[in-house]
């Protein structure tokens, strides 16, 4: 009897050890406050590119907040788009002993040297939102389907101007983002996957011709680009009365540059105003959704990017492994740099309701 009950106890000894060697391998995330005191204050520098459009705001304080409940300490720098100005932010984090690396980078060829510096010192980089190229400094990639929005750009307009029922042609003119961010070439591949047969079968009609990524793409993402392009193309090429019917537009800043050209030429919304998309579900885009100055915007929760890439964080600092659903994808031509991909929502006045409100993204009363 007494072997037994001996036996028994050491079975229950045996079982237990291996349950703790199991929590070793758990995933670090696996509750916030055991986290937290893993952290022991760790420091996590976060780059972010400038504060001069909404989502990267929202970008930044979610990081912050998320990170800093873990029990991180969180040094959130934003370079205003200035490339210099971002590689000397992160020469800073990592003087000043940063543990771990999250960039959002403005030029995404321009960190190779300062990621190298991180390296030497032993600082996992963990690259937000924009892949870091040509570096094999960067651990993971956090971001969303970057294709995926140019598909769902693109598919709208097939949908909402009934091309796969062979209505057209159609006037369209393109706009493509930043040409040093790998995201702008990812997205306009969505976008002519989707367009191209149609401008070849002649039921869209680029007038202007503009149709290569350098002539459509636009320095920084910028606005007033934009809208001085749009100002030309108008009075290049729509002068003469021919209408313009649709504008690709690879992001909501964009997307009031566009609209500011077209007012200026005399166009009115709702009186053969084209369709005009956008990116990011910004505050001003989304009550130009409901005015129907912009036909719709795509929708990037920057509260799940931002908990995707807090999973990364822990991983790279406390052990464990990340949620990856992507490991072919982003080859930042070093290595292929496992991603987790965000899937974005397509939203315009028929599920703004639902996406951005009742999901909490913003308040009914800052929409009126
Ligand atoms: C992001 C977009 C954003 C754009 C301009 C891209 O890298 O993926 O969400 O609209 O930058 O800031």
């Amino acid at each position: 009897m007494k072997k037994m009950l001996a036996l028994v106890l050491s079975c229950i000894m045996v079982l237990a050890i291996a349950g703790c060697g199991g929590g070793d391998n758990a995933p670090a995330s696996s509750s916030s406050s055991s986290s937290a005191a893993q952290t022991g204050g760790k420091k996590i520098g976060v780059a972010m590119p400038t504060q001069s459009s909404q989502r990267w705001i929202a970008d930044g304080k979610n990081m912050k907040e998320k990170l800093e409940k873990l029990g991180y300490t969180v040094d959130l720098q934003y370079a205003e788009d200035d490339v210099q100005a971002q590689v000397s932010q992160i020469e800073n984090m990592i003087t000043n002993g940063a543990n771990c690396l999250v960039v959002a980078s403005i030029d995404s060829n321009a960190l190779v040297n300062v990621l190298d510096q991180a390296k030497a010192n032993n600082i996992p980089v963990i690259a937000y939102d924009r892949l870091l190229m040509d570096t094999d400094s960067v651990s993971y990639y956090a971001t969303f389907d970057n294709k995926g929005v140019g598909v769902a750009i693109g598919k709208y307009i097939e949908d909402k101007m009934g091309l796969k029922e062979g209505k057209g042609p159609y006037n369209i003119e393109f706009f493509a983002g930043s040409p040093d961010d790998n995201n702008a070439h990812f997205l306009n591949t969505g976008v002519f996957e989707v367009l191209q047969p149609y401008l070849t079968s002649g039921q869209l009609v680029c007038v202007s011709g503009q149709t290569s990524f350098d002539a459509i793409c636009t320095l920084r993402w910028s606005q007033e680009t934009a809208q001085k392009r749009m100002e030309d193309i108008l009075s290049g090429y729509y002068s003469t009365g021919k209408n313009l019917d649709i504008v690709v537009s690879p992001f909501d800043g964009i997307s009031y540059g566009i609209s500011a050209a077209l007012e200026g030429a005399g166009y009115k919304v709702g009186q053969k105003w084209p369709m005009i998309s956008g990116q990011d579900a910004e505050l001003m885009a989304s009550k130009n959704i409901l005015s129907g100055k912009q036909s719709m915007t795509i929708f990037k929760d920057t509260r799940i990017l931002a908990d995707k890439c807090v999973k990364m964080v822990q991983a790279v600092l406390e052990g464990g492994q990340p949620e990856i659903n992507d490991t072919t994808s982003y080859n930042n031509n070093k290595k292929i740099v496992p991603a987790y991909l965000c899937s974005p929502v397509p939203v315009d006045k028929s599920n703004l309701q639902k996406e951005l409100i009742d999901s909490g993204y913003y308040k009914k009363a800052e929409l009126e």
